[in-house]
């Protein structure tokens, strides 16, 4: 892994890495900025996609056209869906997928995949990277849709549709759109609510620490490539 994308969805999900990083250029391609540089010796290229599958779907494939990276790694916040997983605790996508749309359509059109699978190798960096900072971790799907999940009903849905970990707005759209260029990725998330009636006020206390919560795991990561 020569050169690592790292996308991040809002300013507060990439300012730890881009405090980090030595920065060398700035690009942008758009309305997207891609912040080139070095971390840990590791060629970097940082980016902030905003909110939304369309906006992760087309500052991934920017990403891959212009600048040639060998992996994808998506950080952010999400939203809990199982009782055991808690504020500010850290979830690795084993695969990811959109609940917003049919199962039967994933299925049987292009790209013909019901989930796309993350990078074993990306996994076991992202699980060593968890240990070593002594971050509490959860493995599991990770399921991304057009809308903020803040109700009790929806994610019963969810889970009883996907059996997904958490639930966020980017990570399916990288995930698919790194598939189809046959492009290793995972999604990490630091978990900023429970995607219930109370999520819009959890978010509001969470969102940061858990940005920065999982940019530092995203850190650690590249320091050990
Ligand atoms: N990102 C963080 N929390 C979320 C939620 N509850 N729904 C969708 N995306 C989120």
């Amino acid at each position: 892994m020569k050169r690592v994308g790292i996308i991040g969805a809002m300013q507060i999900e990439i300012d730890l890495v881009l405090d980090k990083m030595e920065l060398l250029k700035e690009y942008k391609f758009a309305g997207f900025p891609f912040y080139t540089g070095v971390l840990y010796g590791r060629e970097i290229v940082l980016t902030r996609c905003g909110v939304g599958k369309v906006n992760s779907a087309s500052c991934t494939q920017i990403l891959i056209d212009r600048f040639n990276i060998d992996c994808v790694i998506n950080t952010g916040i999400a939203g809990s869906l199982k009782n055991d997983i808690s504020v500010c605790e850290m979830v690795i996508s084993s695969d990811v997928t959109h609940h917003d749309v049919r199962k039967a359509q994933m299925k049987n059109l292009f790209p013909f995949e019901e989930t796309f699978i993350a990078s074993e190798e990306l996994i076991n960096l992202a699980i060593k990277a968890c240990i070593s900072t002594a971050s509490k971790y959860h493995c599991g799907r990770i399921v991304s849709g057009e809308c903020f999940v803040e109700d009790n009903k929806l994610k019963g849905v969810l889970l009883n549709d996907y059996s997904p970990a958490c639930v966020e707005m980017e990570g399916s759209s990288v995930g698919h759109v790194a598939f189809i260029n046959n492009i290793p990725f995972i999604i990490i998330r630091c978990i900023s609510d429970n995607a219930d009636e109370e999520a819009a006020i959890t978010y509001d206390t969470f969102e940061k620490i858990a940005g920065n919560q999982s940019a530092s795991i995203v850190i650690e990561m590249i320091s050990n490539i």
